[in-house]
Protein backbone atom coordinates (compact mmCIF):
# COMPACT_ATOMS: atom_id res chain seq x y z
CA UNK A 1 0.00 0.00 0.00
CA UNK A 2 1.49 3.10 -1.29
CA UNK A 3 2.36 6.13 1.49
CA UNK A 4 3.14 8.72 -0.57
CA UNK A 5 0.75 9.93 -2.90
CA UNK A 6 1.52 11.78 -6.06
CA UNK A 7 -1.40 10.86 -8.25
CA UNK A 8 -5.09 11.13 -7.14
CA UNK A 9 -9.02 10.05 -8.56
CA UNK A 10 -11.97 11.07 -8.01
CA UNK A 11 -14.67 9.30 -9.15
CA UNK A 12 -17.87 11.38 -9.33
CA UNK A 13 -17.74 15.58 -10.23
CA UNK A 14 -20.19 16.49 -8.22
CA UNK A 15 -21.24 18.95 -5.26
CA UNK A 16 -18.84 17.30 -3.51
CA UNK A 17 -15.95 15.64 -5.64
CA UNK A 18 -15.36 18.78 -7.75
CA UNK A 19 -15.41 21.46 -5.12
CA UNK A 20 -12.97 19.34 -2.64
CA UNK A 21 -10.58 17.62 -5.48
CA UNK A 22 -10.07 21.38 -6.58
CA UNK A 23 -9.20 22.92 -3.30
CA UNK A 24 -6.94 19.48 -3.10
CA UNK A 25 -5.34 20.66 -6.41
CA UNK A 26 -4.49 23.81 -5.26
CA UNK A 27 -3.10 22.91 -2.00
CA UNK A 28 -0.44 20.18 -3.79
CA UNK A 29 0.36 21.14 -6.63
CA UNK A 30 2.98 17.99 -6.53
CA UNK A 31 -0.12 15.74 -6.90
CA UNK A 32 -2.14 15.12 -10.10
CA UNK A 33 -5.51 14.98 -9.83
CA UNK A 34 -7.91 13.68 -11.74
CA UNK A 35 -11.68 13.97 -11.81
CA UNK A 36 -13.72 11.65 -13.70
CA UNK A 37 -17.44 11.06 -13.93
CA UNK A 38 -19.77 9.16 -16.52
CA UNK A 39 -21.63 12.32 -17.10
CA UNK A 40 -20.04 13.82 -20.19
CA UNK A 41 -21.98 17.48 -19.83
CA UNK A 42 -20.47 17.59 -16.25
CA UNK A 43 -17.30 17.23 -17.49
CA UNK A 44 -17.51 20.22 -20.63
CA UNK A 45 -18.70 22.16 -18.53
CA UNK A 46 -15.83 22.16 -15.65
CA UNK A 47 -13.63 21.97 -18.44
CA UNK A 48 -15.11 25.42 -19.81
CA UNK A 49 -13.00 28.52 -20.38
CA UNK A 50 -15.86 30.68 -19.44
CA UNK A 51 -15.57 29.79 -15.55
CA UNK A 52 -19.51 31.01 -15.08
CA UNK A 53 -20.42 27.81 -16.22
CA UNK A 54 -18.80 25.43 -13.56
CA UNK A 55 -21.91 22.96 -12.77
CA UNK A 56 -21.64 23.64 -9.40
CA UNK A 57 -22.03 27.47 -7.75
CA UNK A 58 -19.67 28.39 -4.79
CA UNK A 59 -18.36 31.66 -4.06
CA UNK A 60 -14.82 31.48 -5.03
CA UNK A 61 -14.39 28.21 -6.46
CA UNK A 62 -14.03 30.12 -10.17
CA UNK A 63 -10.98 31.04 -8.31
CA UNK A 64 -9.83 27.81 -6.90
CA UNK A 65 -10.15 26.03 -10.27
CA UNK A 66 -8.42 28.53 -12.45
CA UNK A 67 -5.13 28.45 -10.10
CA UNK A 68 -5.06 24.68 -10.88
CA UNK A 69 -6.74 23.26 -13.85
CA UNK A 70 -4.74 22.07 -16.62
CA UNK A 71 -1.95 22.64 -13.83
CA UNK A 72 -2.68 19.52 -11.36
CA UNK A 73 -6.41 19.19 -11.92
CA UNK A 74 -7.91 17.56 -14.36
CA UNK A 75 -11.70 16.69 -15.34
CA UNK A 76 -12.15 13.69 -17.41
CA UNK A 77 -14.68 11.37 -18.64
CA UNK A 78 -11.93 8.21 -18.88
CA UNK A 79 -12.67 6.39 -16.09
CA UNK A 80 -10.79 3.38 -15.99
CA UNK A 81 -8.13 5.27 -17.21
CA UNK A 82 -7.72 7.66 -14.36
CA UNK A 83 -7.91 4.70 -11.78
CA UNK A 84 -5.25 2.64 -13.51
CA UNK A 85 -2.88 5.91 -12.80
CA UNK A 86 -4.18 6.83 -9.47
CA UNK A 87 -2.59 5.62 -5.74
CA UNK A 88 -5.52 6.95 -4.42
CA UNK A 89 -9.12 6.86 -5.35
CA UNK A 90 -12.07 8.70 -3.96
CA UNK A 91 -15.53 7.74 -4.22
CA UNK A 92 -17.67 10.79 -4.53
CA UNK A 93 -20.99 9.20 -6.04
CA UNK A 94 -24.31 10.05 -5.27
CA UNK A 95 -26.20 8.06 -2.21
CA UNK A 96 -29.51 8.94 -2.80
CA UNK A 97 -32.48 7.71 -1.32
CA UNK A 98 -33.05 4.00 -2.47
CA UNK A 99 -36.52 4.74 -4.57
CA UNK A 100 -37.77 0.63 -4.89
CA UNK A 101 -37.25 -2.29 -3.32
CA UNK A 102 -36.60 -3.31 0.61
CA UNK A 103 -35.45 0.14 2.31
CA UNK A 104 -37.53 2.06 -0.27
CA UNK A 105 -37.62 5.71 0.72
CA UNK A 106 -35.56 4.97 3.77
CA UNK A 107 -31.87 3.14 2.97
CA UNK A 108 -29.24 5.04 0.93
CA UNK A 109 -28.99 3.59 -2.41
CA UNK A 110 -25.12 2.38 -2.76
CA UNK A 111 -25.97 1.29 -6.46
CA UNK A 112 -23.20 4.01 -7.76
CA UNK A 113 -20.81 3.05 -4.98
CA UNK A 114 -20.57 -0.57 -5.77
CA UNK A 115 -20.74 0.18 -9.04
CA UNK A 116 -17.05 1.73 -8.65
CA UNK A 117 -15.76 -0.97 -6.38
CA UNK A 118 -16.27 -3.61 -9.02
CA UNK A 119 -14.62 -1.29 -11.83
CA UNK A 120 -11.50 -0.41 -9.84
CA UNK A 121 -11.39 -3.77 -8.95
CA UNK A 122 -11.83 -4.91 -12.54
CA UNK A 123 -9.10 -2.37 -14.00
CA UNK A 124 -6.90 -2.11 -11.38
CA UNK A 125 -2.94 -3.53 -11.67
CA UNK A 126 -1.11 -2.00 -8.78
CA UNK A 127 -2.15 -1.84 -5.12
CA UNK A 128 -4.62 1.14 -4.52
CA UNK A 129 -6.25 3.26 -1.31
CA UNK A 130 -9.63 3.86 -1.59
CA UNK A 131 -11.51 6.68 -0.26
CA UNK A 132 -15.11 6.95 0.75
CA UNK A 133 -16.10 10.22 0.49
CA UNK A 134 -20.17 10.29 -0.03
CA UNK A 135 -21.96 9.83 2.75
CA UNK A 136 -22.31 6.39 3.74
CA UNK A 137 -24.38 3.70 5.80
CA UNK A 138 -22.17 2.23 8.49
CA UNK A 139 -20.42 -0.84 7.07
CA UNK A 140 -20.03 0.72 3.66
CA UNK A 141 -16.63 0.22 3.46
CA UNK A 142 -16.58 -3.26 4.79
CA UNK A 143 -18.46 -3.77 1.58
CA UNK A 144 -16.40 -2.20 -0.63
CA UNK A 145 -13.48 -4.10 0.66
CA UNK A 146 -15.40 -7.44 -0.15
CA UNK A 147 -15.76 -6.51 -3.41
CA UNK A 148 -12.38 -5.09 -4.17
CA UNK A 149 -11.09 -8.14 -1.98
CA UNK A 150 -12.98 -11.07 -4.17
CA UNK A 151 -11.45 -9.26 -7.63
CA UNK A 152 -10.54 -12.46 -9.62
CA UNK A 153 -6.54 -13.32 -10.17
CA UNK A 154 -5.36 -12.24 -13.18
CA UNK A 155 -3.55 -15.44 -14.62
CA UNK A 156 -1.85 -13.60 -17.39
CA UNK A 157 -0.62 -10.52 -15.30
CA UNK A 158 3.01 -11.14 -13.97
CA UNK A 159 2.33 -9.09 -10.95
CA UNK A 160 1.09 -10.24 -7.97
CA UNK A 161 -2.67 -9.22 -7.55
CA UNK A 162 -2.87 -5.55 -6.15
CA UNK A 163 -3.91 -5.04 -2.77
CA UNK A 164 -6.60 -2.88 -1.78
CA UNK A 165 -7.03 -0.84 1.80
CA UNK A 166 -10.19 1.29 2.72
CA UNK A 167 -10.52 4.35 4.44
CA UNK A 168 -13.61 6.33 5.26
CA UNK A 169 -13.02 9.96 4.96
CA UNK A 170 -16.31 12.21 5.25
CA UNK A 171 -16.70 15.49 3.95
CA UNK A 172 -18.45 18.02 6.15
CA UNK A 173 -18.28 20.85 3.92
CA UNK A 174 -21.66 23.22 3.72
CA UNK A 175 -22.74 24.05 0.26
CA UNK A 176 -22.51 27.95 -0.25
CA UNK A 177 -19.64 27.60 2.08
CA UNK A 178 -17.65 25.13 0.49
CA UNK A 179 -14.37 26.49 -0.63
CA UNK A 180 -14.27 28.36 2.75
CA UNK A 181 -15.20 24.85 4.59
CA UNK A 182 -12.66 23.03 2.53
CA UNK A 183 -9.52 25.87 3.15
CA UNK A 184 -10.23 26.38 6.92
CA UNK A 185 -12.07 23.22 8.33
CA UNK A 186 -13.25 22.51 11.90
CA UNK A 187 -11.83 18.90 11.24
CA UNK A 188 -10.65 16.45 9.17
CA UNK A 189 -11.90 12.69 9.66
CA UNK A 190 -10.13 9.74 9.17
CA UNK A 191 -11.14 6.40 9.85
CA UNK A 192 -9.45 3.43 8.59
CA UNK A 193 -8.42 -0.23 8.87
CA UNK A 194 -6.82 -1.31 12.35
CA UNK A 195 -3.92 -3.47 10.05
CA UNK A 196 -0.31 -2.41 8.66
CA UNK A 197 -2.20 -1.86 5.29
CA UNK A 198 -4.88 0.48 6.72
CA UNK A 199 -2.26 2.63 9.19
CA UNK A 200 0.12 3.14 6.52
CA UNK A 201 -3.13 4.56 4.03
CA UNK A 202 -4.51 6.93 6.94
CA UNK A 203 -0.90 8.56 7.27
CA UNK A 204 -0.79 8.82 3.54
CA UNK A 205 -4.16 10.54 3.67
CA UNK A 206 -3.25 12.62 6.50
CA UNK A 207 -0.09 13.63 5.02
CA UNK A 208 -2.19 15.20 1.80
CA UNK A 209 -4.72 17.39 4.25
CA UNK A 210 -1.44 18.52 6.62
CA UNK A 211 -0.66 20.69 3.51
CA UNK A 212 -2.63 22.95 4.60
CA UNK A 213 -4.56 21.67 7.56
CA UNK A 214 -3.36 22.13 11.39
CA UNK A 215 -2.27 18.42 12.60
CA UNK A 216 -4.59 18.70 15.38
CA UNK A 217 -7.43 19.24 13.23
CA UNK A 218 -6.67 16.09 11.85
CA UNK A 219 -8.34 13.26 13.70
CA UNK A 220 -8.37 9.72 12.93
CA UNK A 221 -10.33 6.60 14.38
CA UNK A 222 -11.55 3.38 13.27
CA UNK A 223 -13.81 2.90 10.22
CA UNK A 224 -16.82 2.85 11.68
CA UNK A 225 -16.71 5.62 13.57
CA UNK A 226 -15.83 7.88 11.09
CA UNK A 227 -18.58 6.33 9.22
CA UNK A 228 -21.47 6.88 12.23
CA UNK A 229 -19.91 10.20 12.83
CA UNK A 230 -20.53 11.76 9.59
CA UNK A 231 -24.68 10.31 10.06
CA UNK A 232 -24.65 11.74 13.56
CA UNK A 233 -23.02 15.24 12.81
CA UNK A 234 -26.07 15.82 9.68
CA UNK A 235 -28.33 14.31 12.23
CA UNK A 236 -27.53 16.60 14.97
CA UNK A 237 -27.50 19.76 12.50
CA UNK A 238 -30.83 18.35 11.44
CA UNK A 239 -31.98 18.13 15.16
CA UNK A 240 -31.64 21.43 16.23
CA UNK A 241 -33.17 23.11 13.22
CA UNK A 242 -36.54 21.04 13.65
CA UNK A 243 -36.33 21.85 17.46
CA UNK A 244 -36.42 25.49 16.72
CA UNK A 245 -39.02 25.22 14.22
CA UNK A 246 -41.03 23.18 16.09
CA UNK A 247 -40.88 26.23 18.85
CA UNK A 248 -41.72 28.51 16.08
CA UNK A 249 -45.21 27.11 16.10
CA UNK A 250 -45.63 27.73 19.59
CA UNK A 251 -44.01 31.11 19.38
CA UNK A 252 -46.78 31.69 16.79
CA UNK A 253 -49.20 30.84 19.20
CA UNK A 254 -48.21 32.87 22.02
CA UNK A 255 -46.88 35.96 20.87
CA UNK A 256 -43.33 35.14 21.35
CA UNK A 257 -40.47 36.06 18.65
CA UNK A 258 -38.55 32.57 17.89
CA UNK A 259 -35.62 35.05 17.10
CA UNK A 260 -35.18 36.37 20.64
CA UNK A 261 -35.63 33.13 21.70
CA UNK A 262 -33.08 31.66 19.70
CA UNK A 263 -30.40 34.38 20.79
CA UNK A 264 -31.50 34.04 24.09
CA UNK A 265 -31.04 29.92 24.02
CA UNK A 266 -27.88 30.09 21.64
CA UNK A 267 -25.67 32.27 24.64
CA UNK A 268 -25.76 29.78 26.95
CA UNK A 269 -22.01 28.30 25.95
CA UNK A 270 -23.42 24.64 26.02
CA UNK A 271 -26.00 25.19 23.47
CA UNK A 272 -24.53 27.68 21.30
CA UNK A 273 -25.54 30.33 18.74
CA UNK A 274 -25.50 28.18 15.61
CA UNK A 275 -27.60 26.75 13.59
CA UNK A 276 -30.94 27.85 15.12
CA UNK A 277 -32.01 30.27 12.61
CA UNK A 278 -35.84 28.93 12.14
CA UNK A 279 -36.86 28.62 8.71
CA UNK A 280 -39.22 27.05 6.47
CA UNK A 281 -38.21 23.85 7.01
CA UNK A 282 -34.02 22.80 6.41
CA UNK A 283 -33.06 21.21 2.67
CA UNK A 284 -30.13 19.82 0.65
CA UNK A 285 -28.79 16.48 -0.17
CA UNK A 286 -28.01 15.58 3.44
CA UNK A 287 -29.77 15.64 6.35
CA UNK A 288 -33.25 14.01 4.97
CA UNK A 289 -31.20 11.09 3.45
CA UNK A 290 -29.00 10.67 6.35
CA UNK A 291 -30.94 10.72 8.95
CA UNK A 292 -33.50 8.41 7.19
CA UNK A 293 -30.49 6.07 6.64
CA UNK A 294 -30.18 6.27 10.65
CA UNK A 295 -33.56 5.26 11.27
CA UNK A 296 -33.53 2.52 8.76
CA UNK A 297 -29.77 1.59 10.55
CA UNK A 298 -31.44 1.03 13.58
CA UNK A 299 -34.55 -0.17 12.76
CA UNK A 300 -32.43 -3.45 11.42
CA UNK A 301 -30.35 -3.48 14.64
CA UNK A 302 -33.89 -3.70 16.39
CA UNK A 303 -33.98 -0.45 18.05
CA UNK A 304 -37.11 1.00 17.58
CA UNK A 305 -37.45 3.46 19.71
CA UNK A 306 -33.82 5.43 18.76
CA UNK A 307 -35.11 5.30 15.54
CA UNK A 308 -38.16 6.59 16.32
CA UNK A 309 -36.47 9.55 18.08
CA UNK A 310 -34.61 11.06 14.61
CA UNK A 311 -37.73 9.91 12.52
CA UNK A 312 -39.07 12.98 14.12
CA UNK A 313 -36.76 15.38 13.25
CA UNK A 314 -37.64 14.33 9.39
CA UNK A 315 -41.63 14.67 10.38
CA UNK A 316 -41.24 17.90 11.88
CA UNK A 317 -39.55 19.15 9.10
CA UNK A 318 -42.44 17.86 6.66
CA UNK A 319 -44.59 19.40 8.88
CA UNK A 320 -42.70 22.51 9.12
CA UNK A 321 -43.32 23.20 5.34
CA UNK A 322 -46.75 22.29 5.26
CA UNK A 323 -47.24 24.06 7.72
CA UNK A 324 -45.96 27.60 5.84
CA UNK A 325 -47.95 26.33 2.79
CA UNK A 326 -51.36 25.91 5.11
CA UNK A 327 -50.36 29.45 6.61
CA UNK A 328 -50.39 31.05 2.58
CA UNK A 329 -53.73 29.54 1.72
CA UNK A 330 -55.50 30.48 5.05
CA UNK A 331 -54.07 33.76 4.59
CA UNK A 332 -55.52 34.40 0.91
CA UNK A 333 -58.84 33.61 2.41
CA UNK A 334 -58.95 29.69 1.91
CA UNK A 335 -58.01 29.40 -1.33
CA UNK A 336 -55.39 30.33 -3.96
CA UNK A 337 -56.74 29.23 -6.86
CA UNK A 338 -55.98 30.92 -9.77
CA UNK A 339 -54.06 33.31 -7.52
CA UNK A 340 -50.86 34.40 -8.22
CA UNK A 341 -47.87 33.78 -5.77
CA UNK A 342 -44.55 34.82 -6.21
CA UNK A 343 -41.79 33.07 -4.76
CA UNK A 344 -38.30 34.02 -4.54
CA UNK A 345 -35.77 31.87 -4.16
CA UNK A 346 -35.61 28.13 -5.13
CA UNK A 347 -32.30 27.00 -3.73
CA UNK A 348 -32.48 24.90 -0.92
CA UNK A 349 -29.81 27.96 1.00
CA UNK A 350 -28.75 30.61 -0.44
CA UNK A 351 -25.27 30.93 -2.17
CA UNK A 352 -25.70 27.40 -4.53
CA UNK A 353 -27.83 26.52 -7.25
CA UNK A 354 -28.41 23.47 -5.48
CA UNK A 355 -32.48 22.51 -4.89
CA UNK A 356 -32.12 18.94 -3.98
CA UNK A 357 -34.83 18.73 -1.06
CA UNK A 358 -35.19 22.43 -1.13
CA UNK A 359 -38.46 23.45 0.97
CA UNK A 360 -39.76 25.88 -2.09
CA UNK A 361 -40.34 22.22 -3.88
CA UNK A 362 -42.84 21.16 -1.29
CA UNK A 363 -44.31 24.47 -0.82
CA UNK A 364 -44.90 25.09 -4.42
CA UNK A 365 -46.68 21.40 -4.75
CA UNK A 366 -49.04 22.26 -2.18
CA UNK A 367 -49.76 25.50 -3.56
CA UNK A 368 -50.49 23.56 -6.99
CA UNK A 369 -52.39 20.96 -5.62
CA UNK A 370 -54.77 24.16 -4.57
CA UNK A 371 -54.47 25.29 -8.33
CA UNK A 372 -52.30 28.17 -7.61
CA UNK A 373 -49.75 30.34 -9.94
CA UNK A 374 -46.58 30.11 -9.07
CA UNK A 375 -44.24 32.85 -10.36
CA UNK A 376 -40.43 32.39 -9.47
CA UNK A 377 -37.13 33.74 -9.26
CA UNK A 378 -34.33 32.56 -7.87
CA UNK A 379 -30.57 34.08 -8.99
CA UNK A 380 -28.75 30.93 -9.96
CA UNK A 381 -31.18 28.26 -10.55
CA UNK A 382 -32.19 27.42 -14.12
CA UNK A 383 -35.50 27.00 -15.47
CA UNK A 384 -35.56 23.73 -16.59
CA UNK A 385 -34.25 22.01 -13.18
CA UNK A 386 -37.34 23.79 -11.18
CA UNK A 387 -39.50 22.31 -14.00
CA UNK A 388 -37.74 18.85 -13.07
CA UNK A 389 -38.08 19.34 -9.64
CA UNK A 390 -41.26 19.77 -9.47
CA UNK A 391 -41.97 16.71 -11.87
CA UNK A 392 -39.69 14.37 -9.81
CA UNK A 393 -42.05 14.88 -7.15
CA UNK A 394 -44.83 13.92 -8.64
CA UNK A 395 -43.28 10.41 -8.92
CA UNK A 396 -41.29 10.11 -5.52
CA UNK A 397 -43.85 11.26 -2.63
CA UNK A 398 -42.94 9.82 0.37
CA UNK A 399 -45.75 8.44 2.08
CA UNK A 400 -45.17 10.26 5.57
CA UNK A 401 -44.13 13.74 4.08
CA UNK A 402 -47.05 16.49 3.68
CA UNK A 403 -49.22 13.55 2.98
CA UNK A 404 -49.90 12.42 6.65
CA UNK A 405 -52.53 15.31 7.17
CA UNK A 406 -53.63 15.04 4.10
CA UNK A 407 -54.41 10.93 4.60
CA UNK A 408 -56.47 11.91 7.68
CA UNK A 409 -58.44 13.95 5.46
CA UNK A 410 -58.68 10.86 3.36
CA UNK A 411 -57.74 13.68 0.56
CA UNK A 412 -54.49 12.36 -1.28
CA UNK A 413 -52.10 14.65 -3.63
CA UNK A 414 -52.75 14.99 -7.09
CA UNK A 415 -50.35 13.98 -9.28
CA UNK A 416 -50.05 17.04 -11.74
CA UNK A 417 -48.90 16.23 -14.95
CA UNK A 418 -45.67 18.11 -16.70
CA UNK A 419 -48.31 20.39 -18.69
CA UNK A 420 -50.36 21.09 -15.67
CA UNK A 421 -46.62 22.33 -14.21
CA UNK A 422 -45.97 24.10 -16.95
CA UNK A 423 -49.29 25.87 -17.47
CA UNK A 424 -48.99 26.82 -13.56
CA UNK A 425 -45.56 27.50 -12.76
CA UNK A 426 -43.50 30.58 -14.15
CA UNK A 427 -39.88 31.08 -13.65
CA UNK A 428 -38.22 35.16 -14.46
CA UNK A 429 -35.68 36.65 -15.36
CA UNK A 430 -35.96 39.57 -12.92
CA UNK A 431 -37.61 39.29 -9.11
CA UNK A 432 -39.62 42.48 -10.31
CA UNK A 433 -41.42 40.37 -12.79
CA UNK A 434 -42.33 37.20 -11.13
CA UNK A 435 -43.36 39.91 -8.39
CA UNK A 436 -45.55 41.67 -10.57
CA UNK A 437 -49.35 41.79 -10.23
CA UNK A 438 -48.86 39.02 -7.62
CA UNK A 439 -51.34 37.87 -4.65
CA UNK A 440 -48.61 37.09 -2.34
CA UNK A 441 -44.92 37.12 -2.50
CA UNK A 442 -42.96 34.16 -0.16
CA UNK A 443 -39.44 33.70 0.31
CA UNK A 444 -38.16 30.66 0.40
CA UNK A 445 -34.81 30.91 0.14
CA UNK A 446 -32.02 33.56 2.09
CA UNK A 447 -30.16 35.38 -0.72
CA UNK A 448 -29.10 38.84 0.15
CA UNK A 449 -30.26 40.33 -2.39
CA UNK A 450 -33.80 39.71 -1.76
CA UNK A 451 -33.49 42.31 1.30
CA UNK A 452 -32.15 44.72 -1.03
CA UNK A 453 -35.06 45.10 -3.70
CA UNK A 454 -36.98 48.42 -4.11
CA UNK A 455 -39.91 47.46 -1.86
CA UNK A 456 -41.62 50.56 -2.51
CA UNK A 457 -42.11 49.24 -6.08
CA UNK A 458 -43.11 46.22 -5.44
CA UNK A 459 -45.53 46.83 -3.00
CA UNK A 460 -46.97 49.87 -5.85
CA UNK A 461 -47.08 46.78 -8.42
CA UNK A 462 -48.78 44.27 -6.78
CA UNK A 463 -52.06 43.40 -5.36
CA UNK A 464 -53.64 44.41 -2.21
CA UNK A 465 -53.71 43.40 0.21
CA UNK A 466 -49.90 42.96 -0.40
CA UNK A 467 -49.10 39.55 1.44
CA UNK A 468 -45.94 38.41 1.95
CA UNK A 469 -44.66 35.30 3.95
CA UNK A 470 -40.99 35.66 4.80
CA UNK A 471 -40.23 31.59 5.35
CA UNK A 472 -36.65 32.86 6.29
CA UNK A 473 -36.98 35.79 8.62
CA UNK A 474 -34.95 38.04 6.48
CA UNK A 475 -36.99 40.97 5.47
CA UNK A 476 -37.31 44.07 7.46
CA UNK A 477 -40.44 44.05 9.14
CA UNK A 478 -40.58 47.49 10.32
CA UNK A 479 -39.65 48.86 6.41
CA UNK A 480 -42.14 46.50 4.92
CA UNK A 481 -45.22 47.48 7.31
CA UNK A 482 -44.98 51.09 7.01
CA UNK A 483 -45.22 50.28 3.42
CA UNK A 484 -48.31 48.52 3.97
CA UNK A 485 -47.04 45.34 3.49
CA UNK A 486 -49.26 42.55 5.03
CA UNK A 487 -45.92 40.75 6.60
CA UNK A 488 -46.10 37.10 7.99
CA UNK A 489 -42.90 35.85 9.42
CA UNK A 490 -41.85 32.39 10.67
CA UNK A 491 -42.55 32.17 14.81
CA UNK A 492 -43.69 35.37 15.37
CA UNK A 493 -46.49 35.94 17.15
C1 LIG B 1 -24.90 19.97 5.58
C2 LIG B 1 -23.89 20.03 6.74
O1 LIG B 1 -23.90 21.34 7.33
C3 LIG B 1 -22.50 19.69 6.24
O2 LIG B 1 -21.58 19.67 7.31
C4 LIG B 1 -22.54 18.34 5.55
O3 LIG B 1 -21.27 18.04 5.01
C5 LIG B 1 -23.60 18.33 4.45
O4 LIG B 1 -24.87 18.69 4.99
P1 LIG B 1 -25.58 21.60 3.58
O5 LIG B 1 -26.77 20.70 3.44
O6 LIG B 1 -24.77 21.91 2.37
O7 LIG B 1 -24.55 20.98 4.65
O8 LIG B 1 -26.04 23.02 4.18
P2 LIG B 1 -26.44 23.53 5.64
O9 LIG B 1 -25.84 24.86 5.82
O10 LIG B 1 -26.16 22.55 6.70
O11 LIG B 1 -28.01 23.76 5.51
C6 LIG B 1 -28.94 22.68 5.40
C7 LIG B 1 -30.35 23.19 5.41
O12 LIG B 1 -30.71 23.67 6.71
C8 LIG B 1 -30.61 24.37 4.47
O13 LIG B 1 -31.86 24.21 3.86
C9 LIG B 1 -30.61 25.58 5.39
O14 LIG B 1 -31.36 26.64 4.90
C10 LIG B 1 -31.23 24.97 6.64
N1 LIG B 1 -30.88 25.69 7.87
C11 LIG B 1 -29.58 25.72 8.29
C12 LIG B 1 -31.88 26.28 8.63
O15 LIG B 1 -33.06 26.24 8.28
N2 LIG B 1 -31.54 26.91 9.80
C13 LIG B 1 -30.25 26.97 10.25
O16 LIG B 1 -30.02 27.54 11.33
C14 LIG B 1 -29.24 26.36 9.47
C1 LIG C 1 -30.12 22.18 34.71
C2 LIG C 1 -29.59 23.22 33.74
O1 LIG C 1 -28.26 22.87 33.33
C3 LIG C 1 -29.58 24.58 34.37
O2 LIG C 1 -29.16 25.55 33.43
C4 LIG C 1 -30.99 24.90 34.87
O3 LIG C 1 -30.98 26.14 35.52
C5 LIG C 1 -31.50 23.80 35.81
O4 LIG C 1 -31.42 22.52 35.13
P1 LIG C 1 -29.09 20.79 36.71
O5 LIG C 1 -30.30 19.94 36.57
O6 LIG C 1 -28.75 21.29 38.06
O7 LIG C 1 -29.19 22.09 35.79
O8 LIG C 1 -27.79 20.03 36.21
P2 LIG C 1 -27.18 19.69 34.75
O9 LIG C 1 -25.71 19.84 34.82
O10 LIG C 1 -27.85 20.37 33.62
O11 LIG C 1 -27.49 18.13 34.66
C6 LIG C 1 -28.79 17.60 34.55
C7 LIG C 1 -28.71 16.09 34.36
O12 LIG C 1 -28.20 15.76 33.06
C8 LIG C 1 -27.83 15.40 35.37
O13 LIG C 1 -28.43 14.20 35.79
C9 LIG C 1 -26.55 15.12 34.55
O14 LIG C 1 -25.85 14.01 35.05
C10 LIG C 1 -27.12 14.85 33.18
N1 LIG C 1 -26.17 15.09 32.08
C11 LIG C 1 -25.66 16.34 31.82
C12 LIG C 1 -25.79 14.04 31.23
O15 LIG C 1 -26.25 12.91 31.41
N2 LIG C 1 -24.93 14.29 30.21
C13 LIG C 1 -24.42 15.51 29.94
O16 LIG C 1 -23.64 15.67 28.99
C14 LIG C 1 -24.80 16.58 30.78
P1 LIG D 1 -22.72 14.84 -4.31
O1 LIG D 1 -23.56 15.94 -3.74
O2 LIG D 1 -22.59 13.66 -3.37
O3 LIG D 1 -21.41 15.29 -4.84
P2 LIG D 1 -23.73 14.69 -7.05
O4 LIG D 1 -24.97 14.03 -7.57
O5 LIG D 1 -23.58 16.17 -7.14
O6 LIG D 1 -23.56 14.18 -5.54
O7 LIG D 1 -22.46 14.06 -7.78
C1 LIG D 1 -22.26 12.70 -8.00
C2 LIG D 1 -21.65 12.50 -9.39
O8 LIG D 1 -21.22 11.14 -9.50
C3 LIG D 1 -22.61 12.73 -10.56
O9 LIG D 1 -22.08 13.72 -11.41
C4 LIG D 1 -22.68 11.34 -11.28
O10 LIG D 1 -22.73 11.46 -12.69
C5 LIG D 1 -21.36 10.72 -10.85
N1 LIG D 1 -21.35 9.25 -10.92
C6 LIG D 1 -22.24 8.38 -10.41
N2 LIG D 1 -21.87 7.10 -10.65
C7 LIG D 1 -20.71 7.14 -11.33
C8 LIG D 1 -19.80 6.15 -11.87
N3 LIG D 1 -20.03 4.84 -11.73
N4 LIG D 1 -18.69 6.58 -12.50
C9 LIG D 1 -18.45 7.91 -12.63
N5 LIG D 1 -19.24 8.88 -12.15
C10 LIG D 1 -20.37 8.53 -11.50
Amino acid sequence: IPNKVTNIACIGAGYVGGPTMAVIAQKCPHIKVTVVDINEKRIADWNDIDLSKLPVYEPGLDQVVAESRDRNLFFSTDVEGAIREAQMIFISVNTPTKTYGIGKGMAADLKYVELCARQIADVATEDKIIVEKSTLPVRTAQAIRTIMNAAPARPNSPSPAPRFTVLSNPEFLAEGTAVKDLHNPDRVLIGGEEDEDGQRAIEALATIYANWVPGERILTTRIWSSELSKLTANAFLAQRISSINALSALCEKTGADVDEVAHAIGTDSRIGPKFLKSSVGFGGSCFQKDILNLVYLCRHFNLPEVADYWEQVVKLNDYQKQRFAKQIIDTLFNTVSGKKIAFLGWAFKKDTNDTRESAAIYVADELLQDRAEIHIYDPKVPTERIYADLEYLQQHRRPQAVIADRAKQSDPPETLSSEAIRRLVHVHKTPYAAMEQAHAIAVLTEWDEFRTYDWQKIYDAMRKPAFVFDGRNILNREELNNIGFELQSIGRG
